[in-house]
C-alpha cells in the first residue's frame, strides 16, 4: 500500500471513530428534550444496528466534501451521522425476511435475528426518523435555510425517487410480485435501479458537503457528478463481492445474488465487464473533481478504494 492509500485509510478511520462516538452520544438511553421516553428494547436495537461496525464511507464523503469549503468539522459529522442512520436503517430493512432474508451483517447476526422482526422494523423506522431529528438541530448548522436544504435533499435521496424506490425496483426485478415474473433488465435499467437504491445516498453525502459549505452551483455540480460515479462504482463493487468476495472479510453472506435473480451489473456485463466499468467510473470520479485540484486528493483515493475494496 502506498502513502496516499494509507493517508486515505487513516482519514476514513478517524471519521469512523468520530461518527461512532457521536452516534453513541445521540443514541443515549435517556430521552432527549421533547421525547417522552426511549424504550430500552428499541434504543438497544437502534444502537445494535448503527454502532460497532461498518466502514462509515458515507460520513467520510460528507466530511471530506465539506472540508473543501472549510466547513467546521462538527457540522459535517452531524450530517454524516444523520446519513449513516438512514444507511443503517436501509440495511436493517434490506436484511428482513420479506426483503433479502439475510442472517449476517457486519459479521454479526442481522437485527431481526438478534431481536425479532417487529423490533427490527421499528429500529429501522426509528433510525430513519432520527436522521431528520439530527439534521434539524442547530448543532448541524446555525442557518435554518441550510438545515432545511439538507432535510429536503436527504428525504429525496432516501425515499420514493431514491433509495426506497430503488429497493422496489430491485425486488420487482426478482419477479416477486403477483403477475410479475422475473425481469431481464438491460444495462441502462440496472443503472437506474442502482443509481436509486445505492447511488442516491452516496450522492447525497457529496451534495451535503456543498450544502453545508454554501458552495457555488458549478462546485455543487462537480461534487454531485463525483458522488454519482462513486455511487455506481459502490454497488458494482458490492455485486462483485457477492460473486467472488470472502464472506469472512465482507461480514455478510456472499454468492446469493445470481440464485435470487437479482438484477446486477455483474449479471449484465459479467465479472470482467463489471471490473472494466469500475475502472471507467473511477476515472470519471477523478475527472469530476478537477475543479478542486489537489485539495480533493483524498476523495480520489476514496473512489479508488471503492473499486478495489474487499469488504
Ligand atoms: C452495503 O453498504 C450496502 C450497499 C449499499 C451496497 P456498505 O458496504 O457501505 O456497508 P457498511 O456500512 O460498510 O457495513
Ligand atoms: C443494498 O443492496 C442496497 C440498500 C439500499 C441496502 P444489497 O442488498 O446488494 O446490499 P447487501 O449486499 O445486502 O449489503
Ligand atoms: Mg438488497
Ligand atoms: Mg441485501
Ligand atoms: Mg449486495
Amino acid at each position: 500500500m502506498n502513502a496516499k492509500d494509507s493517508r486515505f485509510l487513516s482519514r476514513l478511520d478517524a471519521t469512523a471513530k468520530e461518527i461512532e462516538d457521536l452516534l453513541d452520544r445521540l443514541l443515549a438511553p435517556a430521552p432527549a428534550d421533547g421525547e417522552i421516553a426511549r424504550p430500552a428494547r428499541l434504543v438497544e436495537a437502534m444502537r445494535y444496528a448503527s454502532l460497532g461496525g461498518g466502514k462509515r464511507f458515507r460520513p467520510f464523503l460528507v466530511v471530506e466534501c465539506a472540508a473543501l469549503f472549510d466547513v467546521p468539522r462538527q457540522r459535517a459529522l452531524m450530517a454524516g451521522a444523520a446519513l449513516e442512520c438512514v444507511h443503517c436503517y436501509s440495511l436493517v430493512h434490506d436484511d428482513l425476511p420479506a426483503m433479502d432474508d439475510d442472517a449476517l451483517r457486519r459479521g454479526q447476526p442481522t437485527a431481526h435475528k438478534k431481536f425479532d422482526e417487529a423490533t427490527a422494523i421499528l429500529a429501522g423506522d426509528g433510525l430513519l426518523t432520527f436522521a431528520f431529528d439530527i439534521l434539524s438541530r442547530r448543532e448541524t448548522h446555525p442557518d435554518a435555510g441550510v438545515r432545511s436544504e439538507l432535510v429536503s435533499a436527504l428525504a429525496r435521496a432516501a425515499g420514493l425517487g431514491g433509495m426506497a424506490g430503488g429497493q422496489m425496483l430491485d425486488l420487482a426485478a426478482e419477479g416477486r410480485f403477483a403477475g410479475n415474473g422475473p425481469q431481464q433488465l438491460g444495462e441502462s435499467e440496472v443503472r437506474t435501479l442502482q443509481a436509486m437504491k445505492t447511488g442516491a445516498l452516496l450522492r447525497f453525502a457529496c451534495a451535503a458537503g456543498g450544502i453545508l459549505g454554501s458552495a457555488s452551483g458549478p462546485r455543487r455540480q462537480a461534487l454531485e457528478h463525483y458522488g454519482s460515479a462513486v455511487g455506481q462504482a459502490f454497488q458494482i463493487a458490492d455485486d462483485l463481492l457477492d460473486l467472488e468476495g470472502d464472506p469472512a472479510l465482507v461480514g455478510k453472506q456472499t454468492g446469493k445474488d445470481a440464485g435470487a435473480g437479482k438484477a446486477t451489473m455483474v449479471g449484465v456485463l459479467g465479472g470482467a465487464g463489471a471490473k472494466e466499468r469500475l475502472k471507467e467510473l473511477v476515472a470519471e470520479a477523478e475527472q469530476a473533481l478537477a475543479p478542486f485540484g489537489t485539495a480533493a486528493a483524498v476523495l480520489i483515493e476514496g473512489a479508488r478504494f471503492v473499486a478495489d475494496r474487499h469488504a
